[in-house]
């Protein structure tokens, strides 16, 4: 079986938490595409040229533990504005979306340029107080900061040339701003359903 969940949005939507649902649930393959960003951030942090750290970006680098850190994420976002650097990680990525059994990605452009013909397109989104609130929890640290950090990242992701930040046309816009976690997991849940099920969404 083919089938594709592409799943997008900004910084600390519950992105990941429903990508993680989706994949134990239908049994699919998931890939967090943050992580490969986040790695080669990491590598850029240690002095590395981005372009060359995604280039060499091996299975192995996404299981650095300080990939979680703020400063990883901000020069993830970064990196991530290079066009070389989103090109050398293009072919992983598809090849993780095509793989039999289907995958989920989560990420910032998986239904717009990664996976356009995904099955299912999911856009995530919340406030961004919401969803500073949300990472200050994670991490804590003052929560104005994180705050900042999170609407510069979401500028930033948005306002790039290259795959920027936004929903595909054909996406269902999926608002966690009041729902609890259980609760989008399941509006998200239903969706998938529907799709493998051949009914169409709405
Ligand atoms: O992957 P992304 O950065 O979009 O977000 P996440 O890691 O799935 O979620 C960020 C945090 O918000 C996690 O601690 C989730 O448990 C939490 N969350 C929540 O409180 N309510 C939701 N509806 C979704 C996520
Ligand atoms: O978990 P969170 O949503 O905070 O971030 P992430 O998904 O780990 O992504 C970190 C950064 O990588 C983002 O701010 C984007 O700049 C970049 N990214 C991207 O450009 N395209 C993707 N498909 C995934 C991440």
């Amino acid at each position: 079986m083919r089938f594709t969940v592409a799943i997008d949005g900004p910084a600390a939507a519950g992105k990941g938490t429903i990508a993680r649902a989706v994949a134990a649930r239908f049994g699919l393959a998931h890939l967090d595409t943050g992580l490969l960003y986040r790695a080669v951030g990491a590598r850029v942090l240690e002095g590395l040229d981005p372009v060359e750290a995604a280039r060499a970006l091996a299975p192995a680098d996404l299981d650095r533990p300080d990939l979680r850190a703020s400063e990883v994420a901000q020069s993830a976002s970064r990196v991530a504005a290079i066009p070389e650097v989103r090109a050398a990680l293009v072919a992983f990525q598809r090849a993780f979306a095509a793989r039999d059994g289907g995958a989920v990605l989560d990420g910032r452009d998986i239904g717009t340029v990664i996976c356009p013909g995904a099955e299912v397109k999911l856009y995530v989104t919340a406030s961004a107080e919401i969803r500073a609130h949300r990472r200050w929890l994670e991490e804590g640290g003052d929560e104005a900061r994180v705050l900042a950090e999170v609407r510069e990242r979401d500028a930033r992701d948005s306002g790039r040339a290259d795959a920027p930040l936004r929903a595909a046309e054909d996406a269902v816009v999926i608002d966690t701003t009041a729902l609890s976690i259980d609760e989008a997991v399941a509006v998200a849940l239903a969706h998938v359903s529907d799709r493998l099920q051949g009914r169409p969404r709405g």
